[in-house]
């Protein structure tokens, strides 16, 4: 046996008993004769205590422990003298009788402890020994019990999981495929799943009623804080259903967790639904961290023509948020923020500003421009109170400005602490727009897939104007972050065979891409739909984390790599041979 007990259990009332521990020397010291040593597993650190009068050997021995050396310890647990409340084993010590070195470390390139000294890159290539520090842990941990928790509940409301293939052909929605060559299929590849949109819908085709998988989805895209090229979906499922029970159902699942996983009660009321249109307006985003207010007020009423500001004439949108208590900004500080709005990320031509002085006069960026009395109409059209920061955006494109304008709300709000991540804000935005045009491929595409079905009461447009068709789609929203998304399916071949045509698909190409679907669908296919949440993101809200890498056990760094594996990598001649791929020289 090799231990008797975790480094994380023993407590007062072990006293006097003797125990076996094992696990990783995370700290050694020596203190007058004493030696201690700082004892950790998965489960916690235990302190070990070795008495240079009793055993000098022993104690020597103890003091050249090198950091990360494995250890098993035996002796008796004892109440301390100076005890630690700050860990939950910090009540006792070990005094050691038996000490055995299991193996021994390399000094580890990091301190292993709940802040390290190690920058990104380095903890990301030793990932094994940056998850031995208990704040990486305790998220996979987490990551653990989320999975659990979702299965427990759809378990309960009768789903099953079903594993589909990896190996699949592509399924295009939105982002590129990753391609994996087939040696047995000369110049042909499958396509890993950017998720299993449509396998998921030929289980209903299939009569499995609800589906669910945790289950890993690939899209080439560019990466961000909550964008990884591998990430993890709850998939879910169900036929015969509006869209009304699919809310239900994966509100009911958000309550859920937020129950058992963080201790809140989300109450009885149901989450707010938010049409699309008015996401975009009031926010400027279809993603609002509605943890606080400071929404748009559109300006053109206002300031459109009623100067000499000839931006401000020649806008199509103009648009404001008010910062409480922000006039005081020095110069230094609204500098700062319009190079924040000018920066390539961003975007905007340059920031307007307006202070709303305490004796309720406002001093303003434009005041040369605006009569006093248009100052004070926009005072009042933002209901600014004195001490308000008005800060205003404007530009020809009114859906890319309102985009702008959302970065500076949510930059503002970072800066008055309206962000907590201890608050949670959830919603649903439903009413999406069926397709979006794309300047890029000069064409619609569809919003959220093209297997979305349109609102019934729009198909008669999908002819005639199909740019105004809404879908029956919903993404659920936690701060700002799109944790979730769904829609009502098109089960009819006919209907999508439509969508296909407007979406610019030649009927032989629809059909050599997704036959399978509308010939699955002549075999009496159930209205159906379903959503999907982002594991990775919902856990990183969990543990207030910043970027989804954080939960995950073996993340890609910004350029797509596993700098650890150091994937990806060159082959053999002889693996591309076989696969008869040539590679052209750079
Ligand atoms: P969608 O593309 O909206 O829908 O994805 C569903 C959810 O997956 C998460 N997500 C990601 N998480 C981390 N890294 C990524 N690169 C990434 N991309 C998406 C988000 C998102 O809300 N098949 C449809 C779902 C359906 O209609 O049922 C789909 O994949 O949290």
């Amino acid at each position: 046996m090799y231990r008797s007990n975790t480094c994380g259990e023993l407590r007062l009332e072990h006293a006097g008993q003797e125990v076996t521990l094992a696990g990783w020397v995370q700290r050694v010291r020596r203190m007058g004769g004493m030696t201690f040593v700082d004892l950790r597993d998965r489960y916690g650190i235990t302190q070990l205590v070795f008495d240079e009068e009793t055993d000098a050997e022993l104690c020597a021995r103890a003091s050249h422990l090198g950091r990360e050396y494995v250890v098993q310890a035996t002796g008796k647990v004892r109440e301390r003298y100076a005890k630690n409340d700050k860990m939950p084993t910090g009540d006792i010590e070990i005094v050691v009788e038996r000490l055995e070195v299991l193996n021994q470390s390399q000094t580890p390139p990091f301190t292993i402890e709940e802040n390290t000294d190690g920058g990104d890159d380095l903890r990301m290539k030793y990932r094994y020994l940056d998850i031995r520090r208990e704040p990486v842990r305790r998220n996979l941990e987490l990551r653990h019990k989320f999975c659990l928790e979702v299965r427990r509940y759809l378990d309960e409301q009768g789903f099953i999981e079903v594993e589909t293939p990896v190996l699949v052909g592509s399924t295009p929605e939105g982002a590129r495929d990753f391609i994996v060559p087939s040696r047995m299929n000369p110049g042909q590849f499958y396509a890993l799943p950017q998720s299993p949109q449509t396998l998921k819908q030929l289980l209903m085709v299939a009569g499995m009623d609800r589906y669910f998988q945790i289950v890993k989805c690939f899209r080439d895209e560019d990466l961000r804080a909550d964008r990884q090229p591998e990430f993890t979906q709850i998939d879910c499922e169900m036929s015969f259903v509006s869209q009304d029970d699919i809310i239900t159902t994966f509100e009911g699942m958000a309550k859920h967790l937020f129950k058992t996983l963080r201790g809140v009660d989300l109450g009885d009321a149901p989450f707010l639904r938010l049409p699309w249109s008015e996401a975009m307006r009031r926010f400027g985003s279809d993603k609002p961290d509605m943890r606080f207010g400071m929404e748009f007020v559109e300006l053109c009423d206002v300031l459109k023509g009623s100067g000499t500001f000839g931006v401000l004439n020649d806008a199509a949108y103009i648009g404001g948020i008010c910062a409480p208590g922000c006039a005081s900004y020095t110069r230094k500080q609204i500098d700062q923020l319009t190079d924040f709005v000018r920066s390539p990320q961003i975007g905007a031509g340059g920031l307007i500003y307006a202070r709303v002085q305490e004796d309720g006069s406002v001093k303003s960026s434009v005041d040369k421009f605006y009569a006093p009395e248009v100052l004070d109409k926009l005072k009042e059209t933002m209901q600014a109170q004195p001490g308000d920061l008005i800060l205003i955006l404007s530009g020809a494109d009114a859906m890319k400005t309102r985009r702008q304008l959302c970065e500076l709300r949510l930059e503002m709000g970072a800066r008055l602490g309206l962000r907590d991540k201890n608050k949670f804000a959830l919603l649903w935005v439903v009413d999406f727009p069926m397709f979006e045009w794309s300047d890029e491929e000069g064409r619609l595409m569809a919003m959220h897939h093209p297997f979305t079905s349109p609102k019934p009461a729009d198909i008669g447009k999908l002819d005639t104007d199909p740019a105004s068709v809404l879908a029956d789609a919903y993404d659920m929203v936690c701060n700002g972050v799109e944790v979730g998304g769904g829609s009502i399916r098109i089960h009819d071949a006919v209907l999508q065979a439509k969508i296909f045509d407007i979406l610019g698909f030649t009927p032989e190409r629809a059909q050599e891409q997704f036959g399978f679907l509308m010939n699955a669908f002549k075999y009496g296919a159930p209205p159906h739909g379903g959503l999907a949440y982002g594991l990775d993101r919902w856990v990183s809200l969990f543990a207030g984390l910043d970027s989804i890498r954080d939960c995950i056990a073996f993340p890609k760094n910004n350029s797509g790599r596993d700098v650890m594996l150091d994937a990806p990598s060159i082959v053999d001649q002889s693996q591309l041979d076989e696969l008869r791929l040539d590679l052209r020289p750079e």
